[in-house]
């Protein structure tokens, strides 16, 4: 990687939920801060900053990242989704997402974009996980609201219809 200079700004340019995107970031500029304040991302939730509750969890190349530990030149030339990719087309809902409004897996919601970005990374990989399996999954990330439990009833049915959908 080249030597960065503290205080300038450097260019970036990225894929994000199948655009091109381009800015400037200081080298100690989260991502998180990159995606929200720069881009008006603001799908990808902060909570802790360092790690701990999984809110600003989003898909770079295919596997879960934190973006509040991840700096935004690091995203350069890679490719990033958050929850505003999750959608298949405008106005409908992923199986996931929609999994998750079926079984009323959010209240207020905080936890929930970074709780989807990472079943959504988790379930491309995993095809039929077990209710274990979820909830060892899940560890990475807190939910203050529904204890869980319709979280890992969703997750298990997306896996479910994606598994129908896959032999259909
Ligand atoms: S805000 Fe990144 S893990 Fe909590
Ligand atoms: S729904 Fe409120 S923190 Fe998870």
């Amino acid at each position: 990687m080249p030597r960065l200079s503290a205080a300038a700004r450097h260019p970036i340019r990225f894929e994000l939920n199948g655009r091109v995107v381009a800015g400037e970031a200081e080298p100690r500029m989260l991502l998180s801060d990159f995606l929200r304040h720069r881009l008006g991302m603001t799908g990808t939730h902060v909570g802790c900053e360092h790690g701990v509750c999984g809110a600003c969890t989003v898909d770079i190349d295919g596997v879960p990242a934190r973006s509040c530990l991840t700096l935004a030149v690091q995203a350069d030339g890679r490719r990033l989704r958050t929850v505003e990719g999750l959608e298949p087309e405008p106005g409908r809902l992923s199986v996931l997402q929609e999994a998750f409004r079926r079984h009323h897996a959010l209240q207020c919601g905080f936890c929930t974009p970074g709780i989807l970005m990472s079943l959504d990374c988790y379930l491309r990989q995993h095809a039929s996980p077990d209710e274990a399996d979820i909830r060892a999954f899940l560890g990475g990330h807190l939910c203050r609201c529904t204890g869980y439990v319709p979280i890992v009833a969703a997750a298990l049915d997306a896996a479910q219809k994606l598994r129908e959908a896959s032999h259909a």
